[in-house]
């Protein structure tokens, strides 16, 4: 039976930094209320809002210190439940952020369990180990080791993997799965119309007694990831969970973030008979050269162009294998890596006309498009002034490495701005001026932007990012782009081609990836071109693209 989700375009916002609107720096519910219409131009149909509830925003917003009500920061619950009503009344559904792996230290949980160690809540965490000796040397994806001391000096540690201020919930225990089954229906009841579950792929660990073996000379923690992702107890204890949800709120969509998991765990975790997921996010479909990384300093830092047929490798891996079985989600970036105007539009008076052909790859694909927002505006990754800003040990011990390699601060800095999550998350642009019209007081998060790319005049100008994008999603949304077979062309490294197919209705998406003119086989004689980035001219059976130019042919067409 077909969901509304089938057809969805995602726009993803970092609530604290899409608009304020009392003055404090910190983007809000009210704030969001007021630029719905903003987002009814754009065409999308589907809002995912990360965290906005009660928390001391360690992670800004991740640490929930409590799961029933809105961070006074952001608003209030009527705000909340506004901002559902007037989504609605628009057409467009709201998908919210569902932190199901850690709370906040500060949650009445956690402080209920390190006050006495008897606690009921002592066993919604995991606590192991004595006399302050860690139970094993894995390692935090935030930097250092998953255990952190017990605050009431049992000689226990508690498990955390991000922050340490963020422990893991056992989810072993009955009483954590069901009391996070009513958290869900909490919001669903309200009307929320999906869940992101947040990291749901650790939920399970391995027997805590084992180190990971180590290589040699490296360091005293390791990301032990096949300890502690992917484990099967993850599908057999959210199993009860998604079909509650199903049994009492048929439409809900269910968008897993499955960040390591591989193409057939995601079959795994998206089949209809598994009783899972609806669709998960992946990071696995990127690729990256990194044949010119410095290898004495990690490279996970170090900005690197696309390996191009890597990437090509893994959108037909993904797509085949999902073929059949669920929707790929098709995005560019999130709040938890660099913009893509960043990462991969190089600068320059192709930047623009490189950012749209991005954006035609990826979205007109087979899958559900998730915009960042402002990407819409080819926003940029914003500067961040020095290291602390970043507030990350991962960032300390970069730049430690680099030093010790004989790189200068600013240059440390480049390419940090340039990789990493933080500079991702700037306030959204809407025009120029003061704060970039996002607050009248000074953002929580700022640094050096340009103000030059904002909503305000990219409204005003034709061919604007913007514009392209309006056109791209109202495309998206006909029912070749929604529902189409997709075939990823077979052409070397210089384009990206492919075709979708529905009934008799058949496109051709070609993009130019070279900052050279590049000619390829003409579409056929039907065809139209129905979007185009840059510029495409048909001779005889030769299809011309100029440096980075994108185009749509469609033939038979049905509105
Ligand atoms: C979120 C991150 C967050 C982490 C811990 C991730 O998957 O996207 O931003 O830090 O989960 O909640």
């Amino acid at each position: 039976m077909a969901k509304w989700f089938d057809n969805a375009v995602i726009y993803q916002i970092y609530p604290k930094s899409f608009q304020d609107s009392n003055g404090d720096g910190i983007g809000d519910l009210a704030g969001i209320r007021r630029r719905i219409p903003y987002l009814v131009s754009l065409g999308i149909n589907a809002v995912w809002l990360n965290p906005v509830f009660v928390s001391p925003q360690v992670d800004n917003g991740y640490d929930i210190a409590n799961y029933f009500a809105i961070d006074p920061a952001m608003g209030t619950m009527a705000d909340m439940e506004g901002l559902i009503d007037d989504l609605h009344q628009h057409g467009i559904h709201l998908i919210m952020d569902f932190v199901l792996n850690h709370t906040s230290d500060q949650h009445p949980w956690f402080q209920d369990a390190i006050a006495d160690p008897k606690s009921i809540y002592r066993d919604y965490y995991l606590f192991a180990g004595e006399n302050g000796k860690r139970p094993n040397n894995w390692g935090s994806f935030f930097g250092g080791s998953v255990w952190a001391p017990d605050p009431a000096g049992t000689g226990q540690s508690y498990f955390h993997l991000f922050d340490k201020h963020m422990p893991d919930l056992n989810w072993q225990n009955p009483e954590v799965r069901h009391t996070m089954g009513d958290v869900a229906d909490f919001w669903l009841n309200k009307g929320v119309d999906g869940l992101r579950l947040d990291a749901f792929i650790h939920i399970a660990k391995a027997d805590l007694r084992q180190d990971f073996p180590l290589a040699p000379g490296e360091k005293s923690s390791v990301v032990a990831e096949p300890f502690f992702a992917n484990l099967p107890n993850v599908q057999a204890w959210l199993r009860p969970f998604c079909a509650q949800i199903r049994t009492d709120y048929p439409d809900t969509f269910l968008l897993g973030e499955a960040a390591s998991a591989n193409v057939n765990l995601a079959v795994d975790y998206t089949s209809k008979h598994n009783g899972l997921m609806d669709s998960v996010i992946t990071f696995r479909t990127f690729a990256d050269d990194a044949s010119q990384v410095d290898p004495r300093i990690p490279a996970g830092m170090q900005p690197q162009p696309m390996d191009i047929p890597g990437f090509k490798q893994n959108q037909v891996t993904w797509q085949q294998t999902l073929a059949g079985v669920s929707l790929p989600v098709l995005y560019w970036n999130n709040h938890d890596m660099p913009r893509v105007a960043t990462r991969y539009a190089k600068p320059g008076p192709l930047h623009d006309t490189q950012v749209k052909s991005l954006a035609m790859l990826m979205y007109l694909q087979r899958g559900i498009p998730v915009i960042y927002y402002g990407e819409e505006l080819g926003m940029e990754n914003m500067a961040l002034p020095d290291q602390a800003a970043f507030k990350d040990l991962n960032v300390d011990d970069f730049f430690a490495q680099a030093k010790a390699a004989g790189y200068e601060d600013d240059a440390i800095l480049t390419m940090v701005n340039a990789t990493h999550k933080m500079p991702a998350r700037g306030p959204m642009q809407w025009e120029t001026g003061a704060n970039s019209g996002f607050s009248t007081y000074q953002p929580w998060l700022d640094g050096q932007r340009d103000e030059t790319r904002n909503a305000r005049d990219e409204e005003a100008q034709g061919g604007s990012v913007l514009h392209f994008y309006q056109a791209l999603i109202k495309l998206k949304k006909t029912p070749l782009f929604a529902g189409g077979d997709d075939f990823l062309q077979t052409t070397d490294d210089r384009s990206y081609v492919y075709e979708r197919r529905l009934d008799g209705a058949r496109a051709l998406v070609a993009i130019n990836l070279t900052d050279q003119p590049l000619t390829l086989a003409a579409p056929s004689a039907g065809a139209t071109a129905r979007l185009t980035a840059g510029t495409a001219t048909v001779s005889g059976d030769q299809l011309t693209l100029s440096p980075f130019a994108g185009v749509v042919y469609v033939e038979e067409m049905e509105d």
